[in-house]
């Protein structure tokens, strides 16, 4: 079901809450190294802005233990908004205090307040009702624009909406994008689709694999998680990363799958995790003793890319080989490079590596949608509802 949008609701005069995902990486000196997520959620905080209304902005930041880390505060990512929103940004270190109350009471249309890192206080992750409830008292609106969170059924993104008493509680723009190309797309894709999916681990994307196989005419394996595959089918791994106790279930997967679960057909193995190991390309299932698979061979690459230039909807998760490892992030890069040529289809890139791989090789605005969520993404790709979004209004 389509929920409503901020787009749906009259803000004039209204103070809004926006649940953001403002968890953005920071270096050691707290300067953030990557602002996409601060960016993309700007359109909601603009459509609010524009439209005569408030916005009291909040999220998380890291994983705090026990309480305030001001290694984690939000105080950066406000700098940030103020730098590229054109408009007064209050910070301030308080989250349901009376110092967040009078800094909420003051707030005029056209502003924008930033409250303290949510998972400073308890009753986030716990999903506490008293919490939740004094932030719903904060405002007229509820928005969601946190897609990067809405696995997670903390007090911002469950018990706020539901605390929210007949007011209207809406998706944000970047949610609702985020919700048509992972959710809408997926039930309807053209045809041919592709999914690529890599990563270390197939204990990682099992019910990814099988969501896939259901819905996509191919599933293109890559990454480490391959080796776990050659296992099952009687093949050398050498010293590779593998899973032994996953290979009744990639058997299992191999059945289900059929011709549409595609393996690799070569290796580009090392004698050492580093650049500068010998190397060698090798049959896949056939890796010597001594070598690991650091990543998809030139055989490969060229096969997936060709599946992948016919391809009318392409959704692609987790890196072919090391990316961070040169030479083994050319499997990687070939497969970017055959997304981003392929400009008749909808490409959309789960969050986590594989978003941060079309950004540094530079594709990603070549691509459709590169997601903003790493572990929503995934469990949007296995098929789960979020019950965040379910706690939204329907569309009418
Ligand atoms: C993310 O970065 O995936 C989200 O912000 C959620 O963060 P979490 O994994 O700490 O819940």
């Amino acid at each position: 079901m389509a929920k409503k949008t901020i787009e749906d609701v009259d803000v004039q005069g209204k103070k809004v809450l926006i649940r953001a995902d403002l968890n953005v990486p920071l270096d050691d000196q707290q300067r953030i190294t990557d602002d996409r997520r601060i960016r993309m959620t700007l359109p909601t905080v603009r459509s609010v802005l524009t439209r005569g209304g408030a916005v009291i902005l909040i999220s998380h930041l890291g994983r705090p233990k026990g309480g305030p880390d001001p290694k984690l505060s939000l105080r950066p990512v406000a700098e940030r908004l103020k730098e590229l929103l054109d408009v007064p940004v209050t910070f301030v270190p308080d989250i349901i205090g009376d110092d967040a109350r009078r800094a909420v009471d003051a707030l005029k249309p056209g502003e924008v307040l930033v409250l303290e890192n949510l998972r400073f206080h308890p009753g986030e992750k716990a999903n506490d009702p008293e919490f939740a409830a004094a932030l719903a008292s904060f405002a007229d609106v509820y928005c969601n624009d946190a897609f990067g969170s809405c696995h997670n059924n903390d007090a911002s993104l469950l018990g706020v909406p539901r605390a929210m008493d007949g007011k209207p509680k809406v998706a944000g723009l970047l949610l609702a994008k985020e919700l048509k190309y992972l959710s809408s797309v997926l039930e309807n894709p053209q045809r041919p689709f592709v999914a690529i999916l890599g990563g270390a681990k197939v204990s990682d994307k099992i019910k990814v694999i099988r969501n896939l196989l259901t819905r996509c005419d191919r599933v293109l394996i890559g990454g480490a998680m391959a080796y776990t595959f050659a296992l099952a089918k009687g093949g050398r791994v050498g010293n590779s990363l593998v899973e032994p106790d996953k290979v009744p279930l990639a058997k299992e997967l191999l059945e289900l799958g059929g011709d549409k679960l595609v393996l690799p057909v070569d290796t580009h193995c090392g004698d050492a995790f580093s650049s500068d190991c010998n190397k060698r390309i090798v049959p896949f299932g056939q890796i010597p003793d001594g070598y690991e698979g650091l990543d998809i061979g030139p055989e490969t690459a060229r096969l997936y890319a060709e599946f992948i230039r016919q391809a009318r909807t392409i959704v692609w998760n987790g890196p072919m080989g090391v990316f961070e490892l040169p030479p083994f992030d050319e499997g990687t890069r070939r497969i970017a490079e055959a997304i981003a040529a392929n400009q008749d289809c909808v490409s959309i890139i789960g969050g986590g590596d594989s978003a941060a791989a079309i950004q540094k090789l530079g594709f990603a605005d070549k691509v459709t949608h590169v997601s903003t969520g790493g572990g929503a993404s995934l469990a949007m790709l296995e098929g789960r509802r979020f019950e965040t979004v379910e706690a939204l209004d329907d569309a009418d």
